[in-house]
Order: C-alpha cells, then sequence, then structure tokens
C-alpha cells in the first residue's frame, strides 16, 4: 500500500485527479470504477478541469460505479447515478451507454446484482477503482461485518452511515436503508486500487486501515493484501498514522 501525503483537499484532489487522468491518457479504454460521496467531488471537479483542457480524452473510457441506494430512481437527486451524472458525466465526453452503476429500482435483488456483475466481467474487469472510506472502514457499502463479502449484494446500511447519510435528506425517514454495492471480492478484483480521505474524522480509521490487522470488522483493511493500492490523503486525515507508522507514509514534509 502506497500512502501519499497531500497537504489538503485541493492537493489530495489534483494528486488523485492526475492518477486518474494518467490512466485514461495510457489506456483510453479504461474500465473505471467510480465512487461517491463527498471525498471525491474535488477530484470530479479538476478530472472536469483537465478535461476542458484538452489533456484527457474519456470518449472511449467506461465506468462502473461501486453502489447505489435501493428504493432511490436516477431522477431523485439523492440516487448516485443523479450524483455521478451531475458532478462527472455530463461535464466530459463520456458515452452515456458506457456509465454503469446499479438499478436501485430494481427489487429482485439477486437478478440485479447478478446483472451488474455480468456487467462488470463483460467489460474485462475494472482497471482503477477510486474509493472514498466510511468513518466505520466501509468501502463501497461493505460495513463492519463478520465475514468479507465476495459480490455485488444488497446490504443494510449501518445506523452509522444512515446517520451519515441523513445530512443530505429532508427527512430522516427518507434516509435509503439499503443499497446495492460490490462485493470487496468485486473490489480487490480490480487491477488498481486509489483510495482517497480527507480531514480529521478519517485519521483514526486509516490508522485502523493500513496498520491495524486485517478482520471483516475494518473492511478496508483487506486493501493490506491487494498488490497495487495508492491512498492519496490530506495531513489532517493522516495525522495518526504520521504519528504511530510515519514510515508508511510517502511525501510528508520533514520537520
Ligand atoms: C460512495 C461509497 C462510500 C463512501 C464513504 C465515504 O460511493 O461507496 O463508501 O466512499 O462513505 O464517504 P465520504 O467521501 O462522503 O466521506
Amino acid at each position: 500500500m502506497n500512502i501519499i501525503y497531500a497537504e489538503d483537499y485541493a492537493d489530495l484532489s489534483r494528486k488523485a485527479a492526475n492518477q486518474i487522468a494518467a490512466q485514461v491518457i495510457l489506456k483510453p479504454e479504461s474500465v473505471l470504477g467510480l465512487a461517491t460521496g463527498s471525498s471525491p467531488l474535488g477530484t470530479y471537479r479538476r478530472l472536469i478541469e483537465l478535461y476542458d483542457a484538452g489533456d484527457v480524452d474519456f470518449a472511449a473510457c467506461r465506468a462502473v460505479n461501486l453502489d447505489e441506494y435501493c428504493g432511490l430512481s436516477e431522477q431523485n437527486d439523492q440516487s448516485y447515478a443523479y450524483f455521478m451524472r451531475e458532478n462527472l458525466f455530463r461535464h466530459i465526453n463520456i458515452r452515456p451507454e458506457n456509465t454503469h452503476i446499479p438499478d436501485g429500482m430494481n427489487r429482485d435483488m439477486e437478478a440485479e446484482c447478478r446483472r451488474y456483475e455480468e456487467i462488470i466481467a463483460s467489460l474485462g474487469g475494472i482497471d482503477l477503482q477510486l474509493l472514498g472510506i466510511g468513518h466505520n472502514g466501509h468501502i463501497g457499502f461493505n460495513e463492519p461485518d463478520s465475514s468479507f463479502s465476495r459480490y455485488t449484494h444488497c446490504v443494510e446500511l449501518a445506523k452509522q452511515t444512515v446517520d451519515a447519510n441523513s445530512r443530505f435528506f429532508a427527512k430522516r425517514e427518507d434516509v435509503p436503508t439499503h443499497a446495492y454495492t460490490m462485493g470487496i471480492g468485486t473490489i480487490m478484483a480490480a487491477n488498481k486500487i486509489l483510495l482517497i480521505a480527507s480531514g480529521e474524522g478519517k485519521a483514526h480509521i486509516l490508522l485502523e486501515m493500513a496498520a491495524g490487522p486485517i478482520c471483516p470488522q475494518v473492511p478496508a483493511s483487506i486493501l493490506q493484501l491487494h498488490s497495487d493500492v495508492t491512498v492519496i490523503a490530506d495531513k489532517d486525515a493522516l495525522g495518526l498514522l504520521m504519528e504511530k507508522a510515519p514510515h508508511l507514509v510517502t511525501g510528508a514534509p520533514v520537520v
């Protein structure tokens, strides 16, 4: 795991966007695994700037998103399909038919999970998977559990996650309680993984992820076993790692 220091959110976003742009420049037909949430917003803004400047072309690129809430249609402004359209896809030249996300309105869970895994397989797998990390160590919506999940599945969201998401909804009862998510196995099968984290609130979980035991109670800890993981995090998120395991962090200023 290569953990790269960023000064702040803007620096993190620029570094993460550079990695994604490099992937697409080197392999224009790349399959990008994408994430939603606050963490990637700056990265997406920076990718749009790179696209506008003519530095990166998404015409041949394919995208598969990590997850989607159950019960929200793609027109719902809290759905992840809406988020991706508004924050990235409609600003770049990726073809809509090349963007994939689980169908939150499909009530046939087994069929939906199978369909999504088949899409990823038909694309030849994921070249670069972008991840955020939950305060409880979740990646995608793989919540702390007694075992690691393999494939795309439907999950009941942890109370902490529902609480964290409630800031986006007018009423608490509108906050979805279930979601479709790629499994840990689906994520681990990606050729490369890029995880981004910002802010002091993530410091504790970054330490557990990178330097703690590998266990399903901290789902992101399994990334220690992947052969090509880059973590880009700002100095607030890296606070505890720099204090307890500074040898794991690359590029931190020498004081
Ligand atoms: C989003 C996702 C989640 C988020 C995580 C962090 O598609 O899968 O795992 O990455 O909840 O969210 P933020 O970035 O809002 O802190």
